[in-house]
């Protein structure tokens, strides 16, 4: 894993879509994977400044999602198709090409995450997969004790996380219990992955997920497999990391040729 530490949220949301957008400059019909949450509300809106005022074409973009709420209708305020409209695609003028997310409402669940493998594969695979972390260690919404050999599937999310979650639903709502989410093994076959935190929240899960032992207790540790993941974090973020001055003179050193932004 690539840890790049920056000094606060905006140079790490800025430098998280600089590399989303040479990405998109130097290959248009990219397959991008699409992560929702607070954490890429910024990077969201890093990226359509850059995309606006360097005119990055995105009409020629795939994106698959990673996970949606299961019984949540598309236009419901806390669904992920909202929260990707909102936040991204009403603003990308042109683009994307084609948007997957998956299906909260279909009648079939095992069919629709079949078929979300299938449209990933057919699509040639994930070449940049955007990813936040849960303070449990989930990616997408693999929860602790998720197979590490998963794919897209039905997950019942922990009392933790929907009580995190609780923030963007009403009073009187309750939070979906199951959700669609790509498996582990589905990021996983992505060709590149861009984790993206912030915050002393998320410091012990950024450490527990470079630093700590790989297991399905804590999911996104199984990126330390992974061969091309780039961690961009703030300083608060890394507060907890061991090695961080390491991470920060690898980074400084690194070659021009090398970097991804
Ligand atoms: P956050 O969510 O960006 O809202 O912290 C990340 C996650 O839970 O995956």
């Amino acid at each position: 894993m690539e840890v790049i530490i920056e000094p606060d949220v905006d140079a790490a949301a800025e430098l998280a879509a600089r590399i989303l957008v040479r990405r998109i400059r130097e290959h248009p019909a990219s397959v991008l994977g699409l992560a929702t949450g607070g954490t890429q509300e910024r990077v969201y809106a890093a990226l359509l400044r850059l995309v606006h005022s360097d005119r990055i074409p995105t009409d020629q973009l795939v994106t698959f999602n990673l996970d949606e709420y299961v019984g949540l209708a598309p236009d419901h305020p806390a669904s992920y198709h909202r929260y990707m409209q909102q936040h991204l695609f009403a603003a990308m003028e042109g683009g994307p090409k084609r948007i997957n997310i998956p299906n909260g409402l279909a009648r079939d669940i095992v069919a629709e995450c079949a078929g979300y493998e299938q449209a990933i594969r057919e699509a040639g695979g994930i070449d940049l997969q955007l990813l936040g972390i849960g303070e449990d260690g989930h990616i997408g919404f693999n929860e602790p004790t998720s197979s590490l050999g998963s794919r897209t599937r039905l997950k019942t999310l922990t009392a933790e996380t929907r009580w995190i979650n609780r923030a963007f639903f009403k009073p009187d709502e309750e939070v979906p219990h199951h959700v669609i989410t790509m498996g582990v093994v589905t990021i996983m076959e992505a060709r590149t992955c861009l984790m993206v935190a912030f915050g002393e929240r998320k410091a012990a899960a950024i450490a527990a997920m470079v630093e700590g032992p790989v297991t399905a207790m804590f999911p996104a540790s199984a990126l330390q497999y992974h061969r091309d993941t780039m961690v961009v974090i703030d300083e608060p973020a890394a507060s907890q990391l061991k090695l961080r001055d390491y991470y920060q003179g690898v980074y400084a050193a690194k070659p021009a040729w090398q970097r991804r932004d």
